[in-house]
């Protein structure tokens, strides 16, 4: 089941920024599939491991990009990450707990991926679009 489909509306000009966001969908989606399924429990610590470990990864990369652009609103995309990294850890430590509300993580998962990228991500275009050159950085 396909619930988040990135499509080229959520592009941001950035091609590896672009891969990491459908990466970050298809992460999403297998939990969405697995979650309430008997026996997934350990895709879904897999898929949650995963989610960690790339989101990381992932907003190390765009910062390091709107650092180097001198994106204007830099401090302010940063503490947004860092409030969606923190969600993320809650959600993850109720979801080991067994105290989970499953629709919390998929609300949390579709606001991130669909209002952050639409709303937030799309403001750093023009400034980024400025850079003769993105930095390379892991997919
Ligand atoms: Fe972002």
């Amino acid at each position: 089941m396909t619930r988040l489909e990135w499509t080229i509306e959520y592009s941001v000009g950035v091609p590896k920024i672009d891969q990491q966001h459908a990466y970050l969908f298809e992460l999403a989606n297998r939990l969405f599939q697995h979650m309430g399924m008997p026996d997934a429990t350990q895709i879904i610590d897999d898929t949650i491991a995963e989610l960690h470990r790339y989101v990381d990864t992932h907003f190390a990369y765009e910062e390091a990009i709107l650092k180097k652009a001198d994106y204007e609103h830099y401090e302010e995309h940063k503490q947004m990450h860092e409030l969606m990294r923190t969600r993320l850890d809650l959600l993850t430590q109720q979801l080991k707990q067994g105290v989970l509300n499953r629709q919390d993580l998929v609300e949390f998962m579709e606001s991130w991926l669909t209002e952050h990228i639409i709303m937030e991500d799309m403001r750093f275009i023009p400034a980024v679009a400025k850079l003769s050159e993105p930095p390379t950085g892991p997919l």
